[in-house]
């Protein structure tokens, strides 16, 4: 047999050959080419990797010999099977880096067996070995998703560039989804701004927490950046290359929410024209942020809690319950035990969603920060308007130190850019900042509603009024640090006018 027939393997040539024989003539091509050469070409010698794992498929148990013989020469690691039924249950729990599979199977077709591989195993490249009179088939399997096609009979150094190829260019597809995660990593932390000790420790603890599956509560009050750290979790997770998606259970009615949730099916409400698939499930594979969950009802709260569960939704108006892959986290600006208290939440739900706690603290917790956040600032806000960035003068920077930040993070980046968008000159200073600002002394507790002595009521009013006011008007925290539950926070706020 001649050297340009070594790979004529069509099937008549193939079962015409002994076993030997394919293994001889294979031999007898490698040992022409000088060891150097074969070294050089081995994928796993020339970059230092482990050896690339190839499957062959193909119910001609000669063709099979042959190709193992030739790639394991090569330095990849080779297995056979005689059957696409068999190649997919060993796949299951083996995976590999390519398959070559032959298209007329008699179990099973190479079609379907792609079909099936990309299904299971969408990672796992495939090439197709075809004889020349069925090249439309192979142009059908290019379709479903196979990287490449060789036609019988090989040309061995046809097949050994191809399989080079294809492998390096999914290393490189590999090594740049690695780089793009890094890159995420560190870029996703970073964005959040601060280096004070309670931010480097927060930082730290997402890190770690960012590497489990579990469900994360994160609580703040509100611009405290629960937003910032529930992407950076997804972001530093395995699950970065899937989706992130989110939903904020204050913002739509209940029927819209559990429909975006969970899906619906066509018909199951006026307006729901068409099956349309929820939230929850397009975020299969990634993660899901429930945002601002104290405002989800009872009938969302039950619903969660099974998805929660059992990782099982099931669509508005359908009986048939789907699985879903997703990891949960869940941020709250409000007190949840203290709905859990007053039934205004559901325990178990609440225990499902509490697994691993994040707190963020308020801004004016961490005023160490302060400066660092404003340097970012006014950089970003220079960049955005294309225009230079701003000094802060040292009075205006007393001011920012000094304020309490009822609205965080968020309130200090929209005074900044207003300030730097108002002020005359280059530089910020203290009336380019509004009244409250500058006025911010705590709400002052005068006695003067009573000329003599005040009554309890009076103090108590009074009391509640400076409290709010030390917490940004955090009710939750308020009725904390005043020692009182939240309902009866409430019932005095009502009593006493103090709502605003
Ligand atoms: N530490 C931080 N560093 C930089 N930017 C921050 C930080 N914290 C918050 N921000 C910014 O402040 C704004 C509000 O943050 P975010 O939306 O994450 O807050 P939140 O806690 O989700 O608020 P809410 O409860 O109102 O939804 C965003 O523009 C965010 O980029
Ligand atoms: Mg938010």
């Amino acid at each position: 047999m001649s050297k340009a027939q070594v790979g004529d393997t069509s099937k008549a040539d193939v079962s015409g050959m002994s076993k030997a024989q394919v293994g001889d003539t294979s031999k007898a091509h490698v040992s022409g080419t000088s060891k150097s050469q074969v070294g050089d070409t081995s994928k796993a010698d020339v970059n230092g990797m482990s050896k690339a794992r190839i499957l062959v498929v193909d119910d001609e148990e000669n063709l099979c010999e042959f190709m193992r013989i030739m790639l394991s020469k090569e330095g990849y690691q080779v297995e056979t099977v005689q059957s696409a039924r068999d190649a997919l249950s060993q796949l299951e729990n083996n995976p590999v880096d390519l398959v070559f599979t032959d298209l007329m199977m008699p179990d099973m077709g190479g079609l379907e067996f792609i079909r099936q591989l990309r299904e299971s195993r969408p990672d796992t490249e495939c090439i197709v070995m075809t004889a020349y009179a069925s090249v439309d088939s192979a142009i059908e399997a290019l379709k479903l998703g196979a990287a490449d096609y060789i036609t019988k009979p090989f040309n061995l150094d046809e097949v050994k560039h191809t399989v080079r190829q294809l492998l390096s260019h999914r290393e490189v597809v590999a090594e740049n989804k690695r780089l793009h995660k890094q890159l995420a990593d560190h870029s996703s932390l970073d964005r959040f701004i601060g280096n004070s000790d309670t931010v480097v420790q927060l930082k730290e603890l997402v890190a770690r927490i960012a590497a489990t599956d579990s469900t994360v509560l994160i609580r703040g009050e509100s611009g405290t950046g629960k937003d910032l750290i529930a992407r950076a979790l997804h972001a530093m997770s395995s699950r970065a290359s899937g989706p992130f998606l989110s939903v904020n259970c204050a913002a739509l009615p209940d029927t819209l929410l559990e429909s975006e949730l969970f899906g619906h099916v066509k018909g199951s409400f006026t307006g729901a024209v068409r099956d349309k698939e929820g939230l929850l499930q397009a975020a299969d594979g990634g993660t899901f942020f429930l945002d601002e969950i104290g405002e989800a009802s009872p009938a969302i709260q039950v619903k969660l809690l099974k998805a929660l569960e059992e990782r099982i939704i099931t669509p508005v108006g359908s009986t048939q319950p789907t699985h879903v892959d997703v990891r949960l986290i869940a941020a709250t600006n409000v007190d949840l035990e203290g709905m859990v208290k007053e039934s205004r939440f559901r325990p178990d739900l609440y225990y499902r969603l509490n697994v691993i706690p994040i707190s963020l603290p308020p801004l004016r917790e961490r005023r160490d920060d302060i400066p660092m956040l404003v340097d970012h600032f006014r950089k970003q806000i220079a960049k955005r308007s294309g225009a230079a960035i701003k000094q802060i003068n040292q009075e205006a920077m007393q001011l920012l130190l000094a304020y309490t930040w009822p609205g965080n993070v968020r309130e200090l980046e929209h005074m900044l850019e207003r300030a730097v968008l108002f002020a005359k000159s280059n530089r910020v200073c203290a009336s380019d900042f509004p009244e409250k600002l500058r006025n911010n002394a705590p709400v002052p507790v005068t006695f003067d509603e009573c000329a003599s002595t005040p009554t309890m009521e009076t103090i108590e009013k009074a009391y509640i009024a400076w409290v709010l006011h030390q917490t940004g008007g955090q009710k939750a925290r308020a009725a904390s640090r005043l020692g009182i539950d939240s309902s009866t926070l409430y019932r005095k706020i009502d009593r006493y006018g103090l709502k605003r």
